[in-house]
């Protein structure tokens, strides 16, 4: 006798955990993913400055950067599992990542510390505007739980975003 498979619960895309449809989680499961690819991104970004970072303010910014970059990488788990709560999809591989990132890399051999502030600096208000984007998209979907998360790494993201401004400003008078 052979088993025939046919859908049932445990194998199709479901939403069980949570109020939202499955046409909504969908939808935002698509932008949780991008979101999530970017952290990543600029995670590693934040890493790299914090162990390459030269110059005479060396120790503040090595210390800001791994700062941030735990802060960051914190941020990965929360919009992961929240995809999981919805019954979508988070990512899988350094190759998922690759694949959805929207920040770009910086592979240079040498990054000058003030070019480092600056384009972390852009990432995160690159961060803080695409969650903006998704917090209306939950918005309409009614999805409160994805908006009230983003709310909170909308307030991380300019957070890091001004301690980096205020790194490079140069005295005035
Ligand atoms: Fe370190």
């Amino acid at each position: 006798m052979t088993m025939e498979l046919t859908a049932s619960p445990s194998n199709v895309l479901c939403n069980e955990h949570s109020g939202i449809s499955e046409h909504a989680a969908k939808e935002i499961g698509v932008s949780l993913a991008a979101l999530l690819a970017d952290l990543f991104a600029v995670y590693v970004k934040t890493k790299n400055f914090h162990w390459h970072v030269t110059g005479p303010h060396f120790h503040d910014y090595h210390r800001m950067f791994d700062e941030q970059a735990n802060q960051i990488l914190g941020s990965t788990d929360l919009v992961a599992e929240r995809a999981r709560k919805l019954g979508v999809p988070a990512l899988k591989s350094i190759s998922d990542i690759a694949s959805k990132q929207r920040v770009r890399d910086n592979d240079d051999a040498y990054v000058p510390a003030p070019a480092m502030l600056s384009e972390l600096q852009q990432n995160n208000r690159y961060l803080a505007e695409q969650m903006r984007g998704l917090h209306e998209l939950c918005e309409e979907l009614s999805d409160i739980a994805t908006a009230g998360l983003i709310e909170t790494l909308i307030d991380e993201a300019e957070q890091r975003a001004w301690f980096l401004q205020a790194s490079q400003a140069m005295p005035s008078g």
